[in-house]
Parts: structure tokens; C-alpha cells; sequence
């Protein structure tokens, strides 16, 4: 790596800090190494964190540096990200305005993500954090988001080309492979005959066949678009059900950003460390009762402190949004077991885990039936679809049939029912869940060893097509646990990972995904990526 230019973002990085006060002011910045020289005018705002570069009358250069093979926009560490920027900058408009965090500033910056940057700073001024959902912004692991240009079968590339094996999958939904090749041709297909009727479609009934075939608890389904709708829809109608209003749910479980779920949520509420979210009224989450997960006594507890109040249990039953943490052997069936007792409703969402840990979900692999179950990412082959459903006679207070109101613009849309349709088709197949716990075992296995032989105190566990690994020795059974990992350790592996070609969840506290596109090659060149990077972190 080229030494002397390592030292440009933290050159900047102390002149940041060392501006006394907050008013912009023109200064000047000069430095040079041997793969790069800059020079430039620099108005600092320092509490906005904001600064102006103006193009300067001199030469300004950028060549690859050694290490960087794969890169090549880049300049080096520290202020790669700015170089670009200001590459692309230099050629449209002579002053270019960055708006960057402190964190961007600090430290050696191993970041291929410079070589797709040229945006995101862009957007920051067009949309909140220059992304629509939080956990795709790289604030946990420091330097800004890769922008994407085209997906297929276990790939991405971003839109200077680069090419990344992805363990994200779109959140979970790319279970069979991005942009599959039969799910594209029925949406083409569907297309023909129009995006959406706002009435009844045959492909509805369809979908609706196969899921509730599928899923233990589904004896009636309501589609939506989105996990988050499914799971506000189903605390309504456990609600209406049984006439009560407090439910409980685990510290570090995600349902969507509906008020009553921000609580101790997991996701981007964890990995960006936020309170409870302003803007939620108190009264939305007061009858939201909490406990760890994997901790039956605090549940006996909070039944017991609320007698004849509960409505009902939710959970992820096998947590993604903390990280990967399966249920501790008979808790599911303890949790059934209670809510029966107080009449309660148990509700699984199921929005990562349905149709991933199995065909039938996390119900049928671990054998526990909910009363109602919550569905998203994979039913929609990569369209926005989420799903809530279960027993007839709960089902059935949802209006029109019942009382319960809950209704959506485009829900049923046909072309998300037919990439759904599609892609449950392909994961019937025989032998897909097996192809899927193998190739998520090799790959779990290999980071772990790798993790474990370069002296670092590292856990990773799976199941099926779901996985996660933390920076700490485990166990892992609650969230607590999982935040006890080396964040920062992670955000070095993480960058590292992506110098390599390897995109994972950026964030300690997010699953990560394999799918049927996924190959022995993907995971042998994944493990080699790995075991290098574990020796620099
Ligand atoms: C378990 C779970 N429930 C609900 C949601 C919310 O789904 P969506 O992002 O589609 O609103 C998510 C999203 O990641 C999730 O993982």
C-alpha cells in the first residue's frame, strides 16, 4: 500500500479538528506522496461538517497504488473517497461540495468503496443519509455506501464495475439468485397485461394457494407490500382478536418501523445506536412490554404482572436483526405453552425466516405452530410484498370478512405475485434447502475456522440459508450477547472484505443470506478473502 498517501484523510482530519471556531474560512491544503499529489482551496465549516474544495490551478493526479490491484479510480487510504469525488468533480465543476462525519476523517481507510463513491455524497443532499433505508448507509462501518448498478445469480456490480459475491441478497428476498432468469420472464410476462388492476387478479390466488399449503399456522393470508405492513396489520388483529392491547416482544427483534415495534428493536435502530425514535408517541409504545430473548422467566414474569392483559408474543424465531441468534432448544414450545395458558396469541414473523430456514418456515423446522405468522422478502421474489395470516377464525375478523380495518393500494399487485409465485416454485424443487444448508455450512465453517486460527475471538452460527457471525467469543442467546462483539474490529473486516470482492451486511448486527446461485467457487474464493483479511484486522 502506498505509504504517503495513507496520511492525506488524516491530514484533513486534524484540520478539522483543529478549526477554532465554526465559520466557514478559506485555507489551504497541500500534500503529496509518491502516487499523488493534491493541491487545493479548503473552506471549512466545521459544525455543519461540511468543507468546500476548490479547484486549484495545479495538476491533480491520481495513480494506482500498490495493493489496490482491483481499484481503479482510487488513490490510496484516508481521503480516497474524497479523490475520487473530486476526480469527478474536477471534470464538471470547478467547486464541489463534500458533506462528510468525522468518523470519514479518522484512521487508515482500507475502502474499495471509494471506487463507487462518486454519488453518494451527491445524494446526502437529496435524500436523508443518501439512502432510503438507514442499514444501507455504511454508518457502522465507516465510508459511504456502494452504489449498485446490476445484480444476477449471487453477484453485484457496482457502477464503476466492480464485481462483489453478495451474502446480503436484497435483505433476505434473492433466495434463489438475483434477477433469476425465470422470474424475469413471467415478469415480463405478467407485464404485458398491465403493473396493477387495484381488483382482484387470479395470480393472487394462486400465491395465496402456495403459502398457505407451505405454512403450518396459514390457513387464510392477507397479502401487503412490505414486512413492515404485515407486522403492524397482525399486532391489530391480535389486538381486535382478544380484546387486550399489551404484547411482548424480544429485545432486539425488528418488526418493521411501526410505532409500537421501537422498542429495543434490532436492525438499523441497533446498528446506528438509536434510542427509541423521536417522533413516537409515548402512548404508541406504552403497551409494549419487553424482554430478552431466549429468557422464558421474564415472559412468565410479564404475564404474570399482567394478568388477563396480554394480547399476544411476538418474535423472530430465529433472530436476524441482531445478528443471527437461534432460539435456545425448547423455547419456542415454552412460549407456545404460555400464551395458551393466559389465551394469548403467539405470533412469528417470519418476515426473514419463512420460506428461508425451510419451505414451511421456522414453524415447520422447528415444529412449533403460531397462532399467526408474519411473511415478507421471499414471497415477493425481489417486489415489494409482505403477508400476514393463520388460524381461520382470527383471520376472519379482517375486513371485508370482519371488523379489522386494513387495506393497501397496490396489495396483491400482480407482478409481485408472480415474482413470488416464481420464486416458490424453484424453492419446491426437491433438494433446495439441502443445497442451501450445505453451501451456508462450508461458508460458516470456513469463516469460522479462519476467524478462530488467526487468534480472534469470533463465533458464527446457521441455519439453512441464514447465517451470522459476531466478534466475540459466544454464546450468543440475546441481544446483550451480540453486543458484546468488537464493532470496530468488524467494521476493519468488513471494509476488508470489500476491498476483496465480498459483500456482507454492513453492519455486526444484521443476518447474512446465501442462496441457490451461490457455488462452491463463490464460498472458496469468499474463505480465501476471509482468511486474508482476518490476518490484517
Ligand atoms: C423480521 C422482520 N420483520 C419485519 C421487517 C420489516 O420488513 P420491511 O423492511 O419489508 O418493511 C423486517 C425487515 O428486515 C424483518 O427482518
Amino acid at each position: 500500500m502506498a505509504a504517503g498517501v495513507a496520511g492525506l484523510g488524516l491530514s484533513w482530519s486534524s484540520k478539522l479538528a483543529q478549526r477554532p471556531n465554526s465559520t466557514p474560512s478559506p485555507s489551504s491544503s497541500s500534500r503529496s506522496s509518491g502516487n499523488c499529489s493534491i493541491k487545493m482551496d479548503v473552506s471549512v465549516d466545521e459544525q455543519k461538517k461540511t468543507f468546500t474544495l476548490k479547484k486549484s490551478e495545479q495538476a491533480f493526479n491520481i495513480a494506482k497504488p500498490e495493493g489496490f490491484s482491483k481499484s481503479r479510480t482510487v488513490a490510496g487510504t484516508g481521503a480516497r473517497c474524497n479523490l475520487v469525488h473530486l476526480t469527478t468533480a474536477i471534470t464538471t465543476t470547478s467547486v464541489f461540495k463534500l458533506r462528510l462525519s468525522k468518523r470519514e476523517f479518522h484512521g487508515e481507510w482500507p475502502l474499495a468503496v471509494a471506487r463507487s463513491s462518486r454519488l453518494p455524497l451527491l445524494d446526502q443532499e437529496l435524500m436523508p443519509g443518501g439512502v432510503n433505508s438507514p442499514v444501507r448507509a455504511f454508518k457502522s462501518v465507516g465510508g459511504q455506501p456502494i452504489i449498485m448498478d446490476s445484480v444476477k445469480g449471487s453477484k453485484m456490480w457496482d457502477i464503476d464495475g466492480n464485481e462483489y459475491i453478495d451474502y446480503v441478497g436484497s435483505w433476505g428476498p434473492a433466495i434463489i439468485g438475483h434477477a433469476d432468469d425465470e422470474v424475469l420472464a413471467a415478469l415480463a410476462e405478467t407485464m404485458k397485461k398491465g403493473t396493477s388492476f387495484g381488483a382482484p387478479c387470479l395470480l393472487e390466488n394462486d400465491l395465496a394457494e402456495m403459502v398457505i399449503s407451505a405454512v403450518p399456522s396459514i390457513e387464510m393470508v392477507r397479502f401487503v407490500n412490505s414486512g413492515t405492513e404485515a407486522c403492524m396489520g397482525v399486532i391489530r388483529l391480535a389486538r381486535a382478536f382478544t380484546r387486550r392491547e399489551k404484547i411482548i416482544k424480544f429485545e432486539g427483534c425488528y418488526h418493521g418501523h411501526a410505532d409500537p415495534f421501537l422498542v429495543k428493536a434490532g436492525s438499523g435502530v441497533a446498528t446506528l445506536g438509536l434510542p427509541d425514535s423521536p417522533g413516537v408517541p409515548k402512548g404508541a409504545t406504552y403497551e409494549t412490554l419487553t424482554s430478552p430473548f431466549n429468557d422464558i422467566s421474564t415472559v412468565k414474569n410479564l404475564f404474570d404482572e399482567n394478568k388477563g392483559e396480554i394480547a399476544a408474543v411476538i418474535l423472530e424465531p430465529v433472530v436476524g436483526n441482531s445478528g443471527f441468534i437461534a432460539p435456545k432448544p425448547g423455547f419456542l414450545e415454552d412460549l407456545q405453552k404460555i400464551t395458551k395458558e393466559n389465551d394469548a396469541l403467539l405470533i412469528f414473523d417470519e418476515v426473514m425466516t419463512g420460506f428461508r430456514l425451510s419451505y414451511g418456515g421456522a414453524q415447520e423446522y422447528f415444529g412449533v405452530t403460531p397462532d399467526l405468522t408474519t411473511l415478507g422478502k421471499v414471497i415477493g421474489g425481489g417486489l415489494p410484498v409482505g403477508a400476514y395470516g393463520g388460524r381461520r377464525e382470527i383471520m376472519e375478523m379482517v375486513a371485508p370478512a370482519g371488523p379489522m380495518y386494513q387495506a393497501g393500494t397496490l396489495s396483491g399487485n400482480p407482478l409481485a405475485m408472480a415474482a413470488g409465485i416464481h420464486t416458490l416454485k424453484r424453492l419446491k424443487e426437491p433438494g433446495s434447502y439441502e443445497y442451501l444448508n450445505k453451501i451456508t455450512s462450508e461458508l460458516v465453517q470456513g469463516i469460522v475456522d479462519a476467524g478462530k486460527k488467526a487468534g480472534h475471538a469470533f463465533c458464527g452460527s446457521y441455519i439453512s440459508g441464514m447465517f451470522g457471525f459476531f466478534f466475540t467469543e459466544g454464546p450468543v442467546y440475546e441481544f446483550e450477547d451480540a453486543k458484546k462483539s468488537d464493532t470496530a474490529k468488524f467494521a476493519k473486516f468488513y471494509r476488508g472484505m470489500l476491498e476483496e470482492g465480498v459483500y456482507f451486511a454492513p453492519s455486526q448486527f444484521e443476518a447474512g443470506f446465501t442462496s441457490l446461485a451461490h457455488t462452491s467457487e463463490d464460498i472458496k474464493r469468499t474463505i480465501e478473502a476471509v482468511e486474508k483479511v482476518f490476518r490484517q484486522v
